[in-house]
């Protein structure tokens, strides 16, 4: 299994283009457009769905084929329970279906599965199938895949204020021991490092809640095709993309090196 022979078979410039040593570890993905997708054919929405449940699918083993090893895709926002009831009953649905048949292919890839939300709304059946998948691959540890269902990154983040203001309260902690570190141990991302790279579809430059601790340093790659039309080799589109920017979390790498008086006199 070489990201060669994936590559060869679609694009060879694109192979030679990726750098191995320098893939994103950790990948975040908005997958949007599924409904507008379907429409656009003509389709109800929930056709858009189902074809997004293939381009995760497809975008999952590409990921791990590459050599990253976090990926977490938002796929219902704390605000999607506005959506009409029967979408949002076809979503939960959804969930449930995808989980039980895909689940013993994602142990077999040793991959762990975690849900990251409050899935307190959500009915008993689809919280019994997502602990069981949760518990059956928690020892997996070549790749992990996290799905943010009824998610919301300000909630996430008033979530752990007060948890924090209430340890002070109770003299477990003192305010001035808040730091970003305290901050960061006691996230739903807990324990895992920070996207390098948000992937958005459909066109739309918006943050919309998502991760919003988390991305603070990502790059942003933004993909003009919907969901359902996003594939393997527009994710690596979006990797060399990555690749040919400059991470310099507000620093001066871009000097190559150079103190800042050299930079200025050979400028
Ligand atoms: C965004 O399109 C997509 C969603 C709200 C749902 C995405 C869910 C999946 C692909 C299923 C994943 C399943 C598991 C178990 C991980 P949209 O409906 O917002 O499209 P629009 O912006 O065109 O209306």
């Amino acid at each position: 299994m070489g990201l060669e022979k994936i590559i060869d078979k679609k694009n060879n410039d694109l192979s030679k283009k990726i750098d191995k040593q320098r893939v994103p570890e950790h990948v975040a993905i908005i997958m949007d457009g599924n409904g507008r997708w379907a429409t656009k054919k003509g389709l109800p929405r929930s056709f858009g769905h189902n074809k997004g449940v293939s381009t995760l699918k497809e975008i999952l083993k590409a990921s791990k084929r590459l050599g990253c090893k976090v990926l977490t895709v938002y796929a219902f926002s704390t605000e999607n329970w506005t959506r009409p009831r029967k979408e949002v009953n076809f979503l939960i649905n959804l969930f449930s279906d995808v989980l039980q048949n895909e689940i013993n292919g994602i142990h077999e890839e040793s991959t762990k599965i975690k849900f990251i939300g409050d899935l307190s709304p959500f009915p008993e059946t689809l919280k019994k199938i997502i602990s069981s998948s949760e518990s059956l691959t928690k020892k997996n540890n070549e790749f992990l895949f996290n799905v943010c269902v009824n998610y919301g990154g300000r909630q996430e983040i008033v979530k752990v204020a007060r948890k924090l203001a209430l340890k002070s309260f109770s003299g477990e902690i003192k305010p001035s021991e808040v730091d970003e570190e305290l901050f960061n141990s006691e996230l739903l991302t807990q324990g895992i490092k920070d996207p390098e790279l948000l992937i958005r579809t459909s066109g739309e430059k918006r943050l919309s809640n998502f991760l919003l601790w988390q991305l603070a340093y990502s790059e942003i790659y933004i993909s003009d095709l919907l969901w359902p039309d996003f594939n393997e080799y527009e994710f690596l589109k979006a990797i060399v993309d990555y690749q040919s920017r400059n991470r310099r979390f507000g620093g001066i790498e871009s000097l190559n090196n150079k103190s800042f008086e050299d930079s200025q006199h050979s400028s």
